[in-house]
């Protein structure tokens, strides 16, 4: 039986993570740690605290002295950690927290992990320190660059893609230096359950159902690698069971699109959701198929966003080698449930986007 520490375990996929855990681990210790920043969501647990072997922390990675605490009283094996300043936009207005906790924040959770389990008195015995990163720490790539493989050089170009890296070089020292079990996973964009209305899937369908504008920035053509965030959980599970410790491995969804094309299939899927299901017409009125209009219709290319990477896309082939990673759900399936979890679950993401959010997108879309 393992006893895991999930930080961030309130966020996107984190929460995520937690359900598929629990699922396939029922006799686990899961514990979460997580600050509940605007980002995090007890109600995304819901489910996960009715089971037994839960236990949910509010606090702070950077809090050492709590952390080890946990570690202790919890007799914590493996730390997967999520907790993060995730979204590129609200780094680029406000840097200085996404150094605070991506950068210093996993720091203090390395230094709590090697003083816990590293301890001189104690055996050392298994541990997993994995660490959840991004495919964004290797910039850019041109359209006929070949996708971004473990070698590939670190290139962040966003001050939140800075301070992932930054942290992914905390925990391979924390492995080459003090000989810490660390594992680190780099995977391209997310969509799924849960996923905060800030980013851009989840932002255009809440969008849509509202009647507002689609704002795509640019052109619109750059190009994003989507993993359904099931095929990602699955992936760190693999990671976290046969990921050798000091090494890191990349996780693709093999899905490069540009933001229109994903966005017109989106777009596409509302408009069928809306056909098959004319009670939907009654719950959200202002949504263009009511009015006799397609999704498509309310997209509009806006500003770019400053050092907007043009291309992203994972070669995964060590993590397919090594553990037998492969992406299943292919876009059109995982986007079409997508669709579906938000449709039925409207009360979550009414609730998330509360007065903080309504600031944050004003200020994002307003004019
Ligand atoms: P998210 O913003 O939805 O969730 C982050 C969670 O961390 C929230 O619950 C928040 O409350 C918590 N948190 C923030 N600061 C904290 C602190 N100081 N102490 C404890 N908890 C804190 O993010 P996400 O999209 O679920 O991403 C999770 C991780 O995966 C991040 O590290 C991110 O860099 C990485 N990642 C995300 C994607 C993606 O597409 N979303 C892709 C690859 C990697
Ligand atoms: P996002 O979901 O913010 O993820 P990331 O920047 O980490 O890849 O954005 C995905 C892509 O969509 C990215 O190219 C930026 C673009 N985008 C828009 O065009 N409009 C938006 O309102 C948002 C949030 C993103």
């Amino acid at each position: 039986m393992a006893h895991l520490l999930v930080t961030g375990g309130a966020g996107f996929i984190g929460a995520n993570f937690v359900h598929f855990w629990q699922a396939r681990h029922p006799g686990d210790r899961v514990v979460v740690l997580d600050a509940l920043t605007y980002a995090g969501n007890r109600a995304s647990l819901a489910a996960a605290e009715r089971l037994p072997g839960f236990r949910f922390v509010q606090g702070d990675i950077g809090e050492r002295q709590r952390v080890e605490n946990l570690l202790r009283e919890e007799a914590i094996d493996t730390i997967v950690n999520f907790a993060a300043e995730s979204h590129v936009d609200r780094s680029i207005h406000g840097p200085e927290v996404f150094v605070e906790v991506n950068v210093a924040g996993t720091q203090v959770l390395l230094e709590a992990a090697r003083s816990v389990w590293l301890a001189a008195d104690r055996p050392r015995g298994e541990h997993r320190f994995h660490h959840v990163s991004t495919d964004e720490v290797y910039g850019s790539l041109a359209p006929d660059d070949p996708p971004v493989s473990e070698r590939s050089a670190y290139a962040p170009n966003s001050p939140y893609a800075a301070s992932k890296a930054a942290a992914d070089h905390l925990v391979r020292a924390y492995n080459r230096t003090y000989g810490l079990r660390t594992l680190v996973s780099n995977c391209s964009n997310n969509y799924g359950p849960y996923q905060f209305p800030e980013k851009l899937i989840p932002l255009c369908l809440v969008r849509l159902l509202a009647g507002e504008p689609l704002p795509i920035y640019g052109d619109g053509l750059n190009i994003r690698d989507w993993m359904h965030v099931e095929d990602h959980c699955r992936g760190i599970e693999l990671v976290l069971e046969h990921g050798r410790p000091g090494e890191t491995y990349n996780l693709g969804g093999d899905c490069e699109r540009n933001n229109l094309e994903t966005v017109r299939l989106l777009c596409r899927l509302v408009d069928q959701a809306f056909e098959d299901d004319p009670a939907l017409g009654i719950r959200f009125p202002a949504a263009p198929p009511v009015h006799g209009q397609q999704c498509r219709d309310r997209i509009e290319l806006v500003d770019d966003r400053p050092g907007h990477d043009r291309r992203y896309a994972v070669d995964s082939t060590k993590a397919r080698r090594e553990l037998g990673f492969e992406p299943r759900l292919e876009l059109e399936r995982g986007l079409a449930a997508t669709v579906r979890w938000y449709l039925d679950n409207e009360p979550w993401w009414r609730a998330v986007m509360d007065g903080s959010y309504r600031t944050w997108i004003d200020r994002q879309y307003s004019g």
